[in-house]
């Protein structure tokens, strides 16, 4: 198994060169399903769970093809030859359940089983079950698996309100409803960018979505139909990791990304005492000019502060002079870091949902261990302030979401080495 060995204390500076969105690409390669035609799509990542993703898409009948130094990935099922979705793959990534409404759309039946990934709170698959049936599905639970159906016919447009903007289901829907026939609304549906990228496809494959951007999603359905390449936005998460990653070293981090995908990361990194600008290259440049202050955040649905984005954060706060407060709404358990933060020197406290972090702490190398994707980044995050080395083991966390992420550190001015271990 590889690990990191990160030796701190180097300044990073320079422009990051981003990837594709992990969590864009993923459904729109589950979309990929919604037609018989070939679906072309640039700019995918090179990471576990879009080789996950790629073997579900194969496991049900697609064929498809990922050239990995042009990062295109082309899918292409013209039959649904099994409709289920297997325990072994599922249980590693939670957003293979979204591959339940493209199955139900295309074959009318699905099995999916219910799903693992980060073991981050109960994350139930309700919401999208509750979407599809207010457009005709109907399901029950055998032996660890959801199994859905659709009368002949197919999805019929619908409103579904959620009471809760989740992304996930908020996808699920979308789909659903882009191959429906009708019309349907999404009330309360999540507005993060990787669910407008979502709709883009959807629309340039024939459906009609009204409110793109907004809570509320009026959908007409089609017969979908292939479309030119689709390139998948930069990740909003991976930029905020780096831009964490150079402030923290009391240096400066640039990452070619629309400021609207990270405005409260942003508005966060500034009242913390960040120097953010716009360069003439269409970047984002953070900076740190002169230490750290501390501050208060909540994590919320897009605009507000995400929550993949805290343990980042937290890190980066342990550098901060004074209090700081972190508060969890929309995962439970998320805090797993935190232990780990501690072992490097962080002075942390769990308050229920909340964590108090008083700094700045000298941090010390050590070995810590991955815990799951973003709280991977957070240790990274530490690791690079810490004095000495550090060594960040179960790192097939970070290969799930963080493309190439130890040669971009490097390219960055860090010491960082990927290394075998026994
Ligand atoms: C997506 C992201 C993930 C991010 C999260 C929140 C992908 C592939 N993953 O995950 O990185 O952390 O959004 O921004 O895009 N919930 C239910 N029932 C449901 C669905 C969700 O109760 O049917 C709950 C979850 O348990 C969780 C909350 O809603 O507490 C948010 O989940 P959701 O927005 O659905 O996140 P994901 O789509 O799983």
């Amino acid at each position: 198994m590889d690990c990191l060995r990160i030796v701190g204390g180097q300044r990073l500076s320079g422009k990051v060169s981003l990837s594709g969105a992990k969590n864009a690409a993923l459904p729109l390669l589950f979309a990929g399903l919604l037609t018989d035609k070939k679906l072309q799509f640039e700019n995918i990542p090179n990471l576990s769970d879009i080789h996950t993703t790629l073997r579900l898409l194969e496991g049900v009948g697609a064929e498809v093809e990922f050239n990995e130094l042009k990062k295109t990935v082309s899918v292409f099922c013209p039959a649904v030859t099994s409709c289920e979705a297997p325990y072994d793959l599922v249980r590693t990534m939670r957003a293979s359940i979204l591959i339940l409404a493209p199955l139900l759309a295309r074959v009318g039946e699905a099995r999916v089983s219910l799903p693992g990934g980060c073991a981050i709170g109960a994350r139930p698959v309700d919401l999208h079950l509750m979407a599809l049936e207010a457009l005709g599905a109907t399901f029950n639970l055998e032996n660890g698996y959801v199994h859905g159906t659709l009368k002949s016919g197919g999805f019929l447009g619908s409103e579904i309100h959620f009471p809760f903007p989740s992304v996930g289901a908020t996808e699920t829907a979308l789909m659903a409803c882009a191959a429906a026939t009708g019309t349907s609304v999404i009330h309360n549906a999540a507005r993060e960018p990787e669910i407008t990228d979502l709709s883009m496809l959807l629309v340039s494959m024939g459906a009609k979505i009204e409110g793109m951007g907004s809570s509320k999603l009026t959908i007409t359905g089609a017969k979908l139909r292939p479309t030119k390449a689709h390139r998948v936005i930069p990740d909003r998460i991976e930029a905020a990791t780096y831009l964490m990653a150079g402030l923290i070293t009391g240096g400066n981090v640039s990452a070619e990304i629309t400021g609207e995908f990270l405005t409260s990361v942003l508005s966060v990194l500034r009242d913390a005492g960040a120097q953010v600008s716009e360069t003439q290259d269409h970047c984002i440049e953070v900076a740190n000019r002169g230490g750290l202050s501390p501050v208060k955040i909540t994590t919320a649905p897009f605009p507000g502060f995400p929550t993949d984005v805290q343990a980042q954060l937290m890190a980066l706060l342990t550098q901060a002079e004074g209090h700081s407060e972190i508060e969890e709404t929309i995962f439970e358990n998320r805090f797993m870091h935190v232990p780990e933060l501690i072992r490097l020197g962080a002075r942390l406290r769990i308050r229920g949902n909340h964590v108090d972090v008083e700094g700045p702490s000298a941090l010390q190398g050590a070995i810590v261990m991955a815990t799951d994707l973003r709280a991977s980044a957070s240790l990274i995050i530490a690791a690079l302030a810490a004095k000495g080395e550090t060594k960040i083991r179960r790192i097939y966390h970070l290969d799930r979401g963080y493309e190439d992420l130890h040669l971009k550190l490097k390219s960055l001015g860090a010491e960082v080495y990927r290394e075998r271990e026994n």
